[in-house]
């Protein structure tokens, strides 16, 4: 039976703690998707990828998702008025008051300062704690290895491995048990293109968010559930300086 000295004592600091809005940086392939998801069932705050949602639109054949694809499929981004247009759209949905993980946003120097000064503009929400951003990182090895193996559940987005993180039947969701799909621009070929526009474009958005403050950098190349405890710390360390 629990008792009134227990009853008094306070909460925890694991369960208060709220995140707030989050931005997961790093590479094609390093463990975004992954860790945004861990973080969301651990937070009940939404991930919201730029990717997935530019999916989505592919599979339901919106113009958007039409003029997409072929970009997609290159390697190449989508231009920043597009996606910047998805991220307000999303960003006005209440589930994001307590916080929201970005997974893949922004990508381009045009699309950070644009997002600085929405969120500068907000008034409301979450826009009273300022954004913190975690870069998560991995050699060239290992991502291409990470991307080769990948395979995602079209119905409930989890994401797989088949080298490190394979679901328990062969090509089947465990959850689901829809079959596992591969992405189309997960082929080496189009892989070295998303390296060079990381490299070309979305390095420097790293470096801004570097000179900003509020940044940490995580090592991605450990077990999974590693790279969670230290995205988890970062965010505590961010949230408590
Ligand atoms: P997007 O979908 O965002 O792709 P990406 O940035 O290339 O990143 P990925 O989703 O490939 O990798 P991830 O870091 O999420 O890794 P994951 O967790 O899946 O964008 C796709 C395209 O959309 C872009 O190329 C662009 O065209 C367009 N786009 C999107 N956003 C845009 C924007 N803002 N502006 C313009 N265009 C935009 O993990 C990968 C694999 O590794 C998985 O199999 C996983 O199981 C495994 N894994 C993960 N962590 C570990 C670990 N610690 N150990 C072992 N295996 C691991
Ligand atoms: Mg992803």
């Amino acid at each position: 039976m629990t008792s009134s000295a227990t009853q008094s004592t306070p909460a925890p600091a694991a369960i208060t703690f709220v995140p707030g809005p989050v931005l997961l940086l790093g590479a094609p392939g390093v463990g975004k998707g992954t860790q945004a998801q861990r973080l969301m069932a651990q937070y009940g705050i939404p991930q919201i990828s730029t990717g997935d949602i530019l999916r989505a639109n592919i599979a339901k054949a919106t113009p958007l998702g039409k003029a997409a694809k072929d970009l997609i499929d290159q390697g190449i981004l989508v231009a920043d008025a597009i996606v910047q247009d998805m991220v307000a759209d999303r960003l006005q949905q209440p589930d994001t008051a307590n916080g929201y993980i970005l997974d893949g946003f922004p990508r381009t120097l045009g699309q950070a300062h644009w997002l600085d000064e929405y969120l500068a503009q907000s008034e409301s929400g979450v826009s009273v704690l300022p954004v913190v951003a975690v870069s998560i990182t991995a050699d060239f090895t290992e991502l291409l290895h990470r991307i080769t193996g990948r395979r995602t559940c079209p119905a409930c987005k989890r994401i797989y491995n088949v080298y490190s993180n394979p679901p328990l039947r062969e090509g089947l969701c465990d959850v689901e048990q829809a079959a596992l799909v591969q992405r189309p621009d997960d082929s080496e070929s189009v892989f070295l293109d998303r390296m060079k526009t990381f490299e070309e474009q979305t390095a420097p958005v790293i470096e801004h968010y570097r000179h900003q403050g509020r940044f940490r950098q995580v090592q991605g190349d450990l077990p999974v559930e590693q790279v969670t405890a230290a995205i988890n710390a970062a965010l505590r360390e961010l949230r408590t300086a």
